[in-house]
């Protein structure tokens, strides 16, 4: 491997030696099954159909490493429907040191575009609360997009600098991810060797952010409670340095916990220094995946429990709240009778959810979900339908949502229709069923939601869509 910088390339010698740096590959294409929609063993049938050659994730259950994305997947009728998320091999451990369970209060506080926010949703089994935050609003649109796909419930969206939360939100979550910015060191090959401009300066600039970060995500932590610190480099600067800071700051309120060593080597405990310099001996207990001799993405993990309070100096501006709507509220109630009758689905069912109405938008979450930080927000839960002057048009995200509960306004599309549905986004000349808004089925399944107006059959789509299959 070429790496054109040569401060890298001593920095990078000096840490894991040449043998090493020269093993440096790719890492395969990974998914996650998404729980909330289907099961391992079902994606594992579709795939093995397909000829898709896959192994087991080493780690994590609902994982597949992917041998040859031919398809390829992300045109798969299994991604655009949420049963699927492409999701880094390295990238799925943080959520596993985690361990998020249904019902908990859970905080991701860097969680754009969403691939851990989805793994801990599912692992939440879409109950309780989790908040999702992230200071790029670009990045949030992704991340929505990623939870309306999945169709993820349980969700508040928000758009704060993290290293305000942690004076707004003191002592109030079970589980918080700091997944943090980086500078991505170490990666994988391709991305060492577009580092031209690497500085070493850049590792004490991302250090002291992550370090704030870090702070402000303690504080946010109940007594008792976990937090887990994640990034993709290799740099024990942003690594074992910034655990051993927080430490430093706070010695009598934090502790390194221990992550178990998995069988296969995969995980390798974090390093006794940082350069010259000694760190805590518990950061042994954090862990490092290194880009060899499998070709993985390097990730460091680190588990802290909460031991004691932290006094927090309240923020300026106050905290602003949002109260979510029952089913019974007057117009929630009218949104959701014209749902039911409209699209055939059991009122009774709509009784199990909180909601969030707003101009255009209804919005369902989670039970537990009563209230929302106003401050940010981006979204609560999911949007499951848009008002229109005839109703109330089911989304996509709705229409898999209510999936197994639709009987009205169904259009049955053969292969080579769906095909051309996909491709274009609409089918000209339709004009089979009256004009109006109608849910998509093929092979059983309730895919999405199509519209048809003057004889044009139209599907709104995440991206320029081949459908592959
Ligand atoms: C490594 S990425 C997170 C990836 C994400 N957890 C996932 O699994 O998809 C780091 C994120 O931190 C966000 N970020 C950077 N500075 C931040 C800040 N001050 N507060 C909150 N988020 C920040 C970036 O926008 C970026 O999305």
């Amino acid at each position: 491997m070429q790496i054109p910088n040569k401060d890298l390339e001593r920095y990078l010698t000096d840490l894991i030696g040449h043998d090493a740096l020269e093993q440096i590959g790719e890492e395969p294409v990974s998914i996650r099954a998404n729980t909330l929609m289907t099961d391992v063993d079902a994606v594992r049938r579709r795939l093995q159909t397909w000829g898709v050659r896959f192994k087991p994730h080493p780690l994590n259950p609902d994982g597949l490493l992917i041998e040859d994305d031919f398809i390829p997947l992300s045109h798969s009728l299994l991604y655009f429907t949420g049963a699927i998320q492409y999701h880094g091999a390295s990238s799925q451990v943080p959520v596993l040191a985690l361990d998020p369970q249904p019902g908990e209060t859970i905080l991701d506080l860097a969680a754009a575009p969403g691939s851990k926010s989805t793994q801990i949703a599912a692992a939440m089994r879409n109950r309780g609360r989790l908040m999702l935050n992230d200071v790029s609003e670009l990045r949030l649109q992704t991340l929505q997009a990623n939870l309306n796909r999945s169709g993820v419930i349980n969700t508040s969206v928000h758009c704060l600098p993290g290293q305000r939360l942690g004076r707004w939100l003191p002592e109030t979550f079970d589980r918080v991810l700091l997944d943090a910015p980086c500078s991505n060191l170490g990666k994988n090959a391709g991305q060492l060797e577009r580092m031209r401009k690497w500085k070493r300066e850049i590792l004490d600039h991302q250090s002291n952010l992550q370090f704030h970060l870090l702070a402000s995500a303690l504080k946010t932590v109940r007594i008792g409670g976990v937090l887990v610190y994640s990034t993709c480099s290799l740099a024990p600067e942003e690594n074992e340095a910034v655990i051993d800071r927080l430490l430093q700051a706070y010695p009598h309120q934090v502790a390194v916990e221990s992550i178990p060593l998995a069988p296969g080597g995969v995980l390798q405990p974090g390093l006794p220094r940082v350069g010259d310099t000694a760190v805590h001996t518990d950061l042994q207990k954090s862990r490092r995946i290194y880009p060899y001799p499998q070709p993985m993405e390097s990730f460091f993990v680190a588990r802290l429990r909460k031991l004691e309070t932290i006094p927090v100096r309240p923020h300026h501006e106050p905290l602003q709240e949002i109260a979510l709507e029952s089913p019974g509220q007057t117009e929630v109630r009218a949104a959701l009778d014209n749902l039911a009758s409209l699209w055939g689905i059991d009122r009774a069912f709509f009784d199990a959810f909180a909601y969030h109405l707003t101009q255009k938008k209804l919005w369902l979450a989670a039970p537990e979900r009563q209230i929302a930080l106003k401050n940010g927000l981006v979204g609560i839960g999911l949007p499951i339908a848009l008002r229109k002057s005839t109703g109330w048009r089911l989304t996509n995200a709705g229409v898999r949502f209510f999936r197994h509960r639709i009987s009205e306004r169904i259009i049955e599309l053969d292969l080579d229709d769906l095909v051309e549905l996909f491709e274009k986004g609409r089918i000209d000349n339709w004009g089979k069923q009256p004009a109006g808004y109608y849910v998509l089925r093929y092979n059983d399944e309730l895919v999405g939601a199509v519209s048809h107006f003057d004889q044009v059959l139209k599907i709104r789509l995440p991206h320029s869509f081949r459908l592959a299959l």
